[in-house]
């Protein structure tokens, strides 16, 4: 983006350059963010606050620029390295998602300002830009005051661990600078957020606009004696909690470029460490010393937080990426169960039972939420019982992953402590996640290990344990063609079982009804009760509509390679309507049934089933031998 020679900086014979940049460096850093509601003047702000102090830094810098083109270097170039510094440090961080960071300095600090655009997806990009944010300013409009907006923002920003609020009460101008008002809106704001554990709330009064109280008072509101949006920027303090925090280091990938070399690339989330310090490999608890610590410009003696290194280690152990080296003594939690809070921003509602998958700053596993505990009112912070998610929504979740992860609580590190959840079908970003702590469950329930295995007892049937998973609308012919088939290979020795929707819902799944969330807890029950019977050595047959991908490409998971055949049994809606052998497609069409699939809940078949059935016109022993002899040509029977 920006084209920068820095060597020729580093050339110049301008000792006022380098020693300005120098003092650069050791300015604090103060990373914020705006939130608003559209029209609030959010870009408006951004813009005044780039504008003004990009002034403030050109008066400072005039003397630096005539030296610097004295010796033949533009002034403009130090402004810009700065800006790529800013950048890149950001690009770094990796989660950016339709976020752009905007850097800008002036005499005291250098900032970055993560820029959210977009209105419809606000919540996501605050989620996802505010991952390293010390600071939020909430925009309202003043003729306005607090509306649903803000507080919902407000609370995601503390669920992110944002510990500065400013309340920029803007436009303040269109209320003829009223004192009244302003104090009004701080005051309601102030009361607001008390239980949100902000460590501090700085409401001012403010026009973007024109300017007033954003780089320096104004004398429009000379009741206001408070500092001016940058002056509190400034000087508000964004030191971590103190004291020092446990070397964490997730893995980003293993550095092996030759039989001699093999190191561990990553950069220190937290603490530091030093040639000789002992480390453990936070997933399999092996432990062993640092060797060497490698950079680009040569080894170092140390690294600490923030530092992208190369960690080459004593002895020969395994670590993988997406795993964790970690301080010895003071070790982060590995569970496969764990409660967070979670901001959600899919379109779809986030489901329990169904399957997502789990990204933190290095890892990635399959995930669902085993319990929804409860949903966040946003108005006033009441917990509600709730079955699902919807855009924009709150909640604290219990999840389940498919393998144990390395994490710590996010309040203590909010690097290995936050997760994202990505739908695996869309491979959209759909929420954001706060780790709270592990689930002791876990950690006391392990694995029993049996002698007699599947092998031993599929071999003693003399068959491969297969699930053969029959989706397709209701009436369309699943349980009819399974029914056929189960009896083809009974008959021929096989051993079987049917699972079908409506008898599996007289006892096991009796309490589910037909809503999404019931539809995806119903799935999930029948593919562990398949995964169970393929275990047992059987062939079974699952004959359940399931009309959602996700829940069938989570049962597929949940088998072993090739053990899970999707069979498509695909008769039009029109042709299952005039069926309708229970007569249900006649109720659900008057309106007597709800949520009947094809009708008001719908229906998404297989993209690529492995056997696809095309019933009109055919009789079904024709379609059951199709897929017997599909099976028997792969050896399933
Ligand atoms: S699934 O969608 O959750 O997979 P499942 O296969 O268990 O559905 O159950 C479907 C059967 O329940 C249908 O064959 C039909 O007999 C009956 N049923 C009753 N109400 C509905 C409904 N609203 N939608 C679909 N099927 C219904």
């Amino acid at each position: 983006m920006f084209n920068v020679d820095d060597s020729a900086l580093a050339e110049t014979e301008a000792p006022g350059i380098r020693s300005y940049l120098a003092g650069q460096e050791n300015k604090t850093l103060l990373r914020f963010l705006t939130c608003g509601s559209v029209d609030d003047g959010k870009s408006t702000l951004i813009g005044r606050l780039l504008f003004d102090t990009k002034l403030i830094f050109e008066d400072q810098l005039a003397a630096l620029e005539q030296d610097s083109r004295r010796h033949g270097t533009n002034g403009e170039d130090i402004d810009l390295a700065l800006l790529v510094d800013g950048l890149e440090a950001e690009r770094e961080q990796g989660i950016t998602i339709d976020v752009a960071y905007r850097f800008f300095a002036t005499a005291k600090r250098k900032f970055i300002v993560a820029d959210t655009p977009g209105h419809e997806q606000y919540t996501r990009n605050m989620a996802t830009g505010a991952s390293t944010a010390d600071l939020a300013v909430v925009l309202v409009d003043a003729r306005q005051g607090i509306l649903p907006q803000t507080r919902r923002h407000s609370i995601i920003a503390s669920l992110l661990g944002i510990r500065h609020i400013v309340l920029a009460v803007n436009k303040i101008d269109l209320v003829d600078f009223d004192a009244d008002v302003f104090e009004r809106i701080a005051a309601e704001y102030r009361s607001f957020v008390a239980d949100l554990g902000f460590r501090t709330v700085v409401p001012i009064p403010m026009s973007a606009r024109h300017g007033d109280n954003v780089t320096r008072g104004s004398d429009n509101t000379p009741w206001y004696s408070g500092p001016s949006l940058l002056e509190h920027l400034e000087v508000v303090d964004n030191e971590a909690a103190p004291g020092p925090r446990p070397f964490r280091f997730p893995v980003q990938y293993v550095n092996r470029p030759n039989h001699e070399f093999r190191g561990f690339a990553g950069t220190v989330a937290s603490g530091a460490i030093g040639i000789g310090d002992e480390v453990v490999v936070a997933k399999s608890g092996r432990r062993t010393r640092v060797k060497r610590i490698v950079t680009y410009d040569g080894d170092l003696e140390r690294a600490c937080e923030g530092q992208a290194v190369t960690l080459v280690l004593q002895d020969e152990v395994e670590v993988s990426r997406g795993n964790m080296l970690v301080a010895a003594d003071a070790r982060p939690a590995v569970a496969d169960q764990f409660a967070a809070n979670v901001v959600w921003f899919g379109e779809q509602a986030l489901l329990p039972g169904r399957m997502y998958l789990l990204r933190t700053e290095t890892d990635e596993v399959s995930a669902t939420v085993s319990h929804l505990k409860h949903r966040v009112n946003i108005g006033n912070f009441a917990r509600e019982a709730a079955k699902s998610l919807e855009l924009n929504e709150v909640g604290v979740c219990n999840f389940s992953l498919q393998a144990p992860i390395a994490f710590d609580p996010f309040e203590e590190n909010r690097t290995t402590g936050s997760f994202i959840l990505i739908d695996r079908l869309t491979n959209a970003t759909v929420g954001a996640g706060m780790i709270l702590h592990p689930l002791r469950r876990a950690a006391n329930i392990h694995w029993q290990a049996l002698d007699v295995s599947k092998a031993s007892r599929a071999a003693m049937k003399h068959q491969k344990p297969a699930v053969l998973w029959f989706t397709g609308l209701s009436g369309s012919g699943k349980s009819t063609i399974a029914n056929l088939l189960e009896k083809k290979l009974h008959a021929a020795g096989r051993h079987t079982y049917i699972l079908d929707g409506d008898n599996v819902r007289h006892g096991l799944n009796r309490d589910l009804g037909f809503t999404e969330e019931d539809r995806v807890e119903n799935i999930r029950r029948v593919a562990e009760v398949a995964r169970l019977m393929a275990d047992a050595g059987l062939i079974v047959f699952v004959s359940f509509i399931s009309p959602f991908r996700a829940e069938r490409r989570m049962a597929r998971d949940l088998m072993e390679d090739g053990e899970f055949v999707e069979v498509f049994v695909d008769t039009p809606f029109e042709e299952c309507a005039k069926r309708d052998p229970k007569g249900l497609y006649a109720r659900a069409l008057r309106g007597e049934i709800k949520n009947f699939t094809g009708v008001d809940s719908p229906y998404e078949p297989p993209e690529k089933a492995d056997i696809h059935l095309r019933t009109l016109g055919r009789a079904p022993e024709d379609i059951a031998d199709e897929v017997e002899e599909w099976l028997r040509e792969r050896g399933y029977c």
